[in-house]
């Protein structure tokens, strides 16, 4: 899962840059939380080199991945983990200039108390960022016979319906400006932004594509029919000799911020 975790963080992080990019005041403590493997805790630490990151996950064993890491790129010193329940109270933590919510506060089961929980972690006037799952990504040329034959985008139906079966809920009719408003939250933007790798696909794109296609006929079960499971199945062994894909990854940032008084 954290190499997935990875790849899927790699193909977003044009848009990580553009959102830590975009927040015009000095950052020098972050709180990332959900940080998972920590792809993006040591991008943030790269982008704002004065920062320390705190990287807080449920998960011991990628907050162990994240030391390796932090470690191995020589900023141990900057990031520290931290092993937390955001469905529970957060343990001590320095107040943060920002915090970010990577594709986390969909799993968590009262996102309004988990809100105020990170709205009490920001210093007054700092920021949350969150990114949120987006629109599917688009990766075929529009003349390619999977798109003409309807396969691709009842592919794309199939593992929507099943990643939401799974969680339980649709991510992206989630209300956040709303959520974040009940929780303290001002200053609500929301938006959908794209990364985009244009062709032929990087040695990342395509490792990021082949399995993203093959979990996704897995996911997507008796939702397709063999026909169109084979056919992306035979797409999927295909990529690393395609050189016509071009992808474009979806993803739903909202930043807000704890009012400054
Ligand atoms: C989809 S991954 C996202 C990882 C990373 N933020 C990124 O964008 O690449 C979700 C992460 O949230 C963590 N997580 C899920 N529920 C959590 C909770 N209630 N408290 C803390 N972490 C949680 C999982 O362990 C996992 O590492």
């Amino acid at each position: 899962m954290a190499d997935r975790l990875d790849l899927d963080a790699a193909i977003v992080e044009p848009i990580t840059r553009a959102v830590i990019a975009d927040l015009a005041e000095p950052i020098t403590q972050v709180l990332d939380v959900g940080c998972g493997p920590g792809a993006v805790a040591l991008t943030i630490a790269a982008l704002l080199p004065n920062a320390s990151v705190t990287a807080l996950d449920s998960s011991a064993p990628l907050l162990t991945r994240v030391r390796h890491r932090a470690e191995a790129e020589g900023v141990a010193h900057r990031i520290h983990t931290v092993e937390g329940d955001l469905d529970h109270e957060l343990p001590t933590l320095p107040s943060a200039d920002l915090v970010w919510a990577g594709m986390v506060l969909h799993h968590v089961t009262q996102p309004v108390a988990t809100l105020q929980r990170l709205h009490r972690r920001l210093r007054p006037g700092g920021t949350l960022a969150m990114m949120e799952f987006g629109r599917s990504p688009s990766v075929l040329p529009a003349d390619d016979p999977l798109i003409a034959s309807g396969t691709w985008s009842r592919f794309q139906a199939a593992t929507t319906a099943a990643l939401n079966d799974r969680l339980g809920l649709d991510p992206v009719a989630i209300d956040w400006p709303a959520l974040l408003a009940v929780a303290g939250f001002v200053d609500i933007d929301d938006r959908d932004l794209e990364a985009t790798h244009p062709t032929p696909p990087s040695s990342t794109v395509r490792a990021w594509l082949v399995p993203h296609v093959e979990r996704g006929v897995e996911m997507a079960g008796d939702r397709l029919d063999a026909t169109d499971a084979d056919a992306l199945r035979a797409f999927a062994a295909r990529v690393p000799h395609r050189d016509d894909l071009a992808v474009v990854a979806r993803r739903r940032i909202v930043v807000a911020r704890r009012p400054a008084t």
